[in-house]
């Protein structure tokens, strides 16, 4: 008698069915994910939030309804299971190493025999509903869930992080002759920015000890910017744009890595605010006043609207950094800004993003009083106005080419 595969390969399951209760499958195969203090497969993608332990119940017959109840199984076809689709969900994924490609083909075998084995005991099967309140899950709501997921983190760690990349550019980025150099005497850890671009260096520094959990603010991402200990120097100074990028970006991974978001109403607000082009434009104030001297200066380059004949309202690209006061010399590159899909953004995303030759305003900020360095989160506002300059610029890239503007014409 031939017998069709399909109907050959039930008969061989329904065998090994047979030889092992549910109990059995469940305590070999099952328990162990439970109990393992390594997190699941979901990690890949999910940093925090929710595990596959949130679906297991210590006890067999428990997990078995609370799953069947919240329609997460189905009896007929194991496989189709909605839990084994979310154990699936990081199949084929290119990043993904041998042992989590393991792991996860481990889980997803557990839960399928397992679930068959529930399916071919009738007695289980009509066991009675569990109640709501004794079911299995995260125990995050969904927007907590949403807000730990890698490709949400992106927008905001471009944002914060990827679009001051230029200030750690060549010395950090894999693969340039720069960091190739360093990496021979300084180790791999050196090339923190992935030539795989924003996800693939989000995906390294969120599973990297770059950043502390615990004390977000003394992570050496920021430390080593700070110029604590540092081959690369001074790069950012306490308070300045860059600094409030990573902090916060920083503080979000913190609270996500160890699970402090408990409630869609802790998670930061929605950040508004333009997306941030690192370039290499770079703008020097010659001639400052001896007043600005060793503080630090934010600059505001505002276009002109040709049509409506008058200075944007807000700023196309902005820096920040400390006055040279013995050189009276202020040089900086320069972030642009732009709204989320407006048509700038649009163009800025497609191609690299550049400004064109035209006049153009400036104006000055000077914390004189130090308030940054006191509170992190201060803006500088009216108070700390220092003037504003009309200029010409051509906007040629490059340390060497610089567009110079006179701060001594700087006027309130
Ligand atoms: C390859 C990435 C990836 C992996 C691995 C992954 N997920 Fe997800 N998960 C997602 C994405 C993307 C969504 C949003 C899907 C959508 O909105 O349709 C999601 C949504 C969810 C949701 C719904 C929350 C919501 O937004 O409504 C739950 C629950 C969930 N996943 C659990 C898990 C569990 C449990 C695992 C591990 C067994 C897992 N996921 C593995 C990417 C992944
Ligand atoms: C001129 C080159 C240069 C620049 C620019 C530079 N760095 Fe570095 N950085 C290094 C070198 C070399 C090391 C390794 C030696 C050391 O620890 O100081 C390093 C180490 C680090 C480390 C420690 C890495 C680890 O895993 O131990 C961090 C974090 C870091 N830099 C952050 C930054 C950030 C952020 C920027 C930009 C805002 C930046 N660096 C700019 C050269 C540079």
């Amino acid at each position: 008698m031939k017998l069709p595969f399909a109907l050959l390969a039930a008969c061989l399951f329904a065998g090994a069915a047979v030889a092992q209760t549910p109990v059995e499958v469940f305590e070999k195969r099952i328990a162990p994910i439970f109990k393992s203090p390594n997190p699941s497969s979901c990690v890949q993608c999910h940093l925090a939030g929710v595990d596959l332990k949130d679906y297991i119940l210590p006890d067999a017959e428990k997990t078995f309804r609370s799953l069947r109840d919240q329609g997460l199984i189905d009896l007929d076809a194991p496989e189709k299971s909605k839990i084994v689709k979310l154990i699936e969900m990081g199949t084929g994924d290119k990043k993904v190493n041998a042992v989590q490609a393991k792991m996860r083909l481990a889980e997803r075998e557990a839960f399928v025999a397992w679930i068959a084995a529930c399916a071919a005991d009738p007695q289980l099967k009509a066991a009675p509903k569990l109640d709501a309140q004794d079911r299995a899950g995260p125990g995050r709501p969904v927007e907590v869930i949403r807000h730990g997921r890698k490709d949400q983190m992106l927008d905001s760690f471009e944002k914060n992080v990827w679009a001051w990349r230029f200030r750690c550019m060549n010395c950090h980025t894999e693969g340039t002759p720069q960091n190739d150099k360093y990496r021979k005497e300084f180790g791999d850890r050196v090339a923190w920015v992935k030539k795989g671009g924003a996800a693939a260096t989000l995906d390294y520094l969120v599973a990297s000890k770059l950043i502390d959990s615990a004390k977000p603010e003394q992570s050496l991402l920021l430390r080593k910017p700070l110029g604590e200990k540092h081959e690369g120097g001074l790069k950012f100074v306490v308070g300045d744009e860059a600094y409030k990028g990573f902090r916060n970006w920083i503080e979000d991974v913190a609270a996500i890595r160890s699970d402090k978001y408990a409630a869609a109403k802790d998670l930061p607000a929605i950040d508004a605010g333009p997306q941030k082009f690192g370039t290499d434009l770079w703008l020097k104030l010659t001639d400052c006043p001896p007043a600005w001297g060793d503080k630090f200066l934010q600059v505001g380059v505002y276009a002109w609207d040709a049509k409506l004949k008058k200075w944007d309202e807000a700023p196309i690209a902005v820096s920040d950094r400390v006055v040279f006061g013995k050189g009276k010399l202020w040089q900086h590159s320069l972030t642009l800004l732009a709204q989320k899909d407006s048509p700038r953004a649009k163009l800025w995303l497609a191609g690299k993003p550049s400004l064109p030759d035209g006049k153009y305003l400036l104006k000055a900020h000077v914390d004189a009083e130090g308030k940054l360095a006191k509170d992190w989160k201060a803006v500088l506002g009216e108070a700390d106005y220092a003037g504003r300059v009309e200029f010409q610029a051509k906007w040629k890239e490059g340390y060497g080419s610089m567009t110079a503007v006179d701060a001594s014409k700087v006027r309130k």
